[in-house]
């Protein structure tokens, strides 16, 4: 099959190649998917398990990608849940060959059916992105109705999805990025918008629960404005700084077909709206994940035409 694979971490994104690879054999639980769509995330070069396998042994040359939409065509020993022909989408496991190919094996748990009318491409996007601002906000932000939210990097992949969820949960939703970025937090349904090259911080006053995209300097701060009782949610590594009274919790996102239900629902209603900036096909997936201008939300590749 073909697959983008990398060998070198060094190299990043550059180094990645499109090349051939044996088709992946399922595993006991496993399914077969055909891939369709394809999402990246760019700090995936960042991460150990690009590298290695669970204990610690080099995988390369390894197949990034861990987002994936398209069809079942097997299933391994045991397999339940998921039949022959369905369409599917999810998270794959990120110590194993990912989804920038034309095949994965993927346990049916990181899988959710994806309805005949969301498109391969929309299915592929909302994975990651969906199930971190959901976990992130619901289950270790306990975020309640009439809170406020303080949600980072608003424009980005997580930061869309954290403001939609988070306001329809009935949260006043400060979006914070950069200046070019107002417009888009605006329009995915932030409250107010914090330029952080510009404005200051501070002046936010009190929240509830502060979702972390950007770490370092920005954490620091944002935890100083915590409210007694909140809390701080990070994507980005160990958590640096705590608030005074209140909880801090850093995490990777799992899969949960439960939750990617929920969050294909919202997208089939028109409650949630994806964050997509480029489509490529794989042939064009190293230079389409290589861009020489910002992009603003999800590059996917589109594995099918
Ligand atoms: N732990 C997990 O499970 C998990 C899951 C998903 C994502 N993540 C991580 O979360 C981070 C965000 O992911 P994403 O997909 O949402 O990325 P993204 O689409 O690039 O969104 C991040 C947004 O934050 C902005 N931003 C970053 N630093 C900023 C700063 N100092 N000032 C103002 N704006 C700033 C970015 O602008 P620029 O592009 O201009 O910098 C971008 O608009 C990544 O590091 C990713 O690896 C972790």
């Amino acid at each position: 099959m073909k697959a983008i694979v990398v060998t070198d971490q060094a190299a990043g994104t550059a180094g990645m190649t499109l090349t051939d690879r044996p088709e992946p054999l399922a595993a006991i639980n496993d399914v077969i998917v055909q891939i369709h769509a394809s999402g990246f995330v760019p700090t995936e070069m960042e991460w150990p398990s690009t590298w290695t396998d669970r204990a610690g042994r080099d995988r390369t040359p390894s197949i990034p990608g861990h987002e994936l939409a398209g069809v079942v065509t097997a299933l391994g020993y045991g397999t339940t849940g998921l039949s022959v022909g369905q369409r599917v989408f999810g998270l794959a496991d990120w110590h194993r060959d990912g989804t920038l190919a034309e095949y994965v094996a993927i346990e049916a748990r990181n899988l959710a059916p994806l309805p005949g009318d969301v498109d391969f491409t929309v299915g592929a996007s909302l994975p990651i992105s969906g199930l971190t601002a959901w976990q992130g906000l619901f289950q270790h932000g306990r975020l309640q109705a009439g809170q406020t939210v303080l949600a980072h990097g608003a424009a980005g992949a997580v930061g869309t999805m954290v403001t939609q969820l988070a306001r329809e949960a009935g949260a006043y939703v400060i979006g914070t990025g950069r200046a070019a970025d107002r417009e888009k937090a605006i329009d995915f349904g932030a409250h107010e918008f914090v330029d952080l090259e510009n404005d200051a911080l501070k002046d936010v006053g009190g929240v509830d629960l502060v979702f972390d995209v950007i770490g370092g300097d920005i954490q620091k701060r944002s935890a100083a404005l915590i409210r007694a009782g909140g809390t701080l949610v990070s994507v980005v590594g160990a958590i640096e700084a705590r608030p005074d009274d209140g909880l801090a919790v850093d995490f990777v996102v799992e899969a949960d077909r439960g939750e990617l239900n929920e969050i294909v629902r919202r997208v089939r209603d028109g409650r949630l709206r994806t964050n997509i900036d480029h489509v490529a096909s794989l042939d064009d997936a190293v230079d389409a994940l290589n861009p020489t201008a910002r992009r603003r939300g999800k590059t996917v590749i589109r594995v099918r035409p």
